[in-house]
């Protein structure tokens, strides 16, 4: 752990991001800022980083730590206000397991588990470990869990102490009045004090509002985008962190005019592809990749048995009928599409491997490149469907389903040009001797 804390202080400076007044020695030998910052992530929902499939994707672990490192520590408190995983699949607890690594290397001072987190951190007995890495809070507490529902960092505005203070609260099944007891007033200091909801709707908010305790509510996202969802001076300010870690959130306190509240405003800032990924994280990501490997997750991939007793042969067997169509697909873009993912080290992701190979989902289909190395890569029979009794019948039988169909495969989130641009990626493919209109495969 010593280490790593070392490691993450070496790259914050290296990356230059502390002002220059900073490095001045000063009198009192503490960083003065004029704005601190409390950065909110959370709803990653599983997405350690963008598939790649497309340039100007956004999000990736790996390239947080630049948004994290544009601040100096002591100006800041980094939050993740949990849902880390979508369900709790072999692969999801193996993405857990990697985020809650994630968060220590990224020097995150507080983290709270949602409902979904606390029964996974639960089931793995993970409490403890993860307790001694960053602080944890909850709103969730099963019978024998001892996590804190709050948390207090101080830290210095100007010359005044600021006691930022983060709560969770279940408004699914907590009583609203009782939020005051997460906040205690302080006469002696300034405070902030945010709270994580688990479920916000306008009744939920206006009597939180009422109540006048609370500086800045927290919501569960309903889009990817972070953003403010109150007018953006309202108190409580209303935000919520967005999703798939496509966004931070930058909640900035400054010193009111008259001195005595303190200004809040929220900033949401896309995870961009020009941010400086950290090592440390990129080399996790690799180790998941190991993970995945070793979990021999494609193997076990669930696969529907396919219609009629039909099976895939592979394309290798279309090409004595089709030499001319096999060709051409062979110069084109489908062709090299498992050695692209071999290439980024995802071959052995099913998450992955689904739309770069053949029939993945089936009985039959896909499921190594060495027990099926015929159905690497986007061939015949992902569009044509499988060709069995095509085969058998010497081309009498038509192909029939399941055949995927382009926007299957190019969907906004691994094919960002398609839509718009159907005709033109149709022309890229073409394969066949017959003029045929642009559409999808009959
Ligand atoms: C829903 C289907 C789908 C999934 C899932 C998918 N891909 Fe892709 N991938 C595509 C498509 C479609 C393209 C081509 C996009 C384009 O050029 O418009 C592509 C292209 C790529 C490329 C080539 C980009 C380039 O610059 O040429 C890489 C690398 C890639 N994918 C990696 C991955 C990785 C890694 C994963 C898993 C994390 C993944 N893909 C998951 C469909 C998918
Ligand atoms: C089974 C999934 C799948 C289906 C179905 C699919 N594609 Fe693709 N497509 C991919 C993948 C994966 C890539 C990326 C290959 C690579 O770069 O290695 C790709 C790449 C492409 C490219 C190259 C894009 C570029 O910018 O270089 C074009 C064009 C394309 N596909 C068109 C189509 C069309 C048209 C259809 C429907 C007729 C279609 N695809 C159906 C998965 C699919
Ligand atoms: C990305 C999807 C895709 C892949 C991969 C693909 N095709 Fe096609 N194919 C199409 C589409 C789309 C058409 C044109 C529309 C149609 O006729 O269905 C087509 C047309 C054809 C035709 C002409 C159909 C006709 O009615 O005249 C043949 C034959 C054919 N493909 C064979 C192949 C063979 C063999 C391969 C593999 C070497 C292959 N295709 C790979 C999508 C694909
Ligand atoms: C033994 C020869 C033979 C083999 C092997 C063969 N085909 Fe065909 N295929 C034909 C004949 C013959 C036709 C009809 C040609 C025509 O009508 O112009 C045909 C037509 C097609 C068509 C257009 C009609 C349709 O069924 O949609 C597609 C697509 C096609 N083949 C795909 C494939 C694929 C994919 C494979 C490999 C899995 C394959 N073929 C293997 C002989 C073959």
């Amino acid at each position: 752990m010593m280490r790593l804390v070392t490691c993450i202080c070496v790259l914050a400076v290296g990356a230059s991001c502390i002002p220059d007044e900073s490095t001045k020695p000063s009198a009192k030998s503490v960083h003065k800022t004029d704005v601190l910052t409390v950065f909110l992530t959370g709803n990653e929902l599983g997405a350690l980083r963008p598939c790649g499939c497309f340039g100007g994707q956004l999000g990736g672990f790996d390239r947080r730590s630049a948004v994290f490192n544009s601040v100096p520590r002591q100006g800041r408190l980094i939050v993740d206000t949990g849902r880390f995983v979508e369900g709790d699949s072999e692969q999801d607890l193996i993405k857990f397991d990697i985020i809650i690594q994630a968060f220590s290397r990224l020097d995150y001072d507080l983290v709270n588990l949602a409902e979904k987190d606390i029964e996974i951190v639960e089931n793995l007995g993970l409490l403890d470990s993860i307790g001694s890495v960053f602080n944890i809070i909850s709103s969730h507490r099963p019978a024998d869990v001892n996590v804190p529902a709050k948390f207090t960092k101080q830290l210095l505005l100007k010359d005044k102490t600021v006691a930022v203070t983060v709560a969770a609260f279940d408004a699914k099944s907590g009583q609203i009045e009782r939020i005051s007891e997460l906040f205690t007033p302080r006469a002696d200091l300034q405070t902030v004090d945010i709270l994580i909801l688990n479920r916000c709707d306008a009744g939920i908010i206006g009597s939180i509002a009422e109540s006048g305790i609370v500086d800045c509510l927290v919501c569960p996202a309903e889009s990817d985008e972070a953003m403010v969802i109150s007018a953006p001076d309202e108190r409580p300010l209303v935000v919520s962190a967005g999703r798939y870690g496509k966004y931070v959130g930058k909640l900035q306190i400054r010193a009111g005019e008259a001195g005595d509240k303190l200004n809040l405003s929220f900033l949401p800032v896309p995870v961009t592809e020009d941010l400086l990924p950290d090592k440390s994280l990129v080399e996790l990501y690799k180790e998941y990749q190991r993970l995945v490997k070793e979990a021999n997750l494609l193997e076990k991939h669930p696969r529907f048995v396919l219609p009629n007793g039909l099976r895939y042969t592979g394309l290798e067997s279309c090409k004595p009928c089709h030499e001319y169509e096999y060709e051409k697909w062979s110069s084109g873009p489908h062709a090299h599409a498992y050695a692209t993912l071999d290439g980024v080290g995802s071959a052995f992701d099913p998450e992955c491997v689904v739309c770069h190979v053949v029939g993945m989902k089936y009985e039959s289909g896909f499921v190594s490149a060495e027990k099926s190395g015929y159905l690497k890569n986007v061939g015949c029979e992902s569009c044509h469907g499988p060709g069995s009794e095509h085969i058998r019948t010497l081309g009498k039988a038509k192909t029939t389903g399941p055949k995927s169909h382009c926007a299957d495969c190019h969907t906004p989130e691994t094919s960002g040009d398609y839509g718009g641009n159907e005709e033109l990626y149709f022309e890229k493919i073409i394969h066949w001797r017959e003029p045929n209109a642009p559409g999808d495969v009959k």
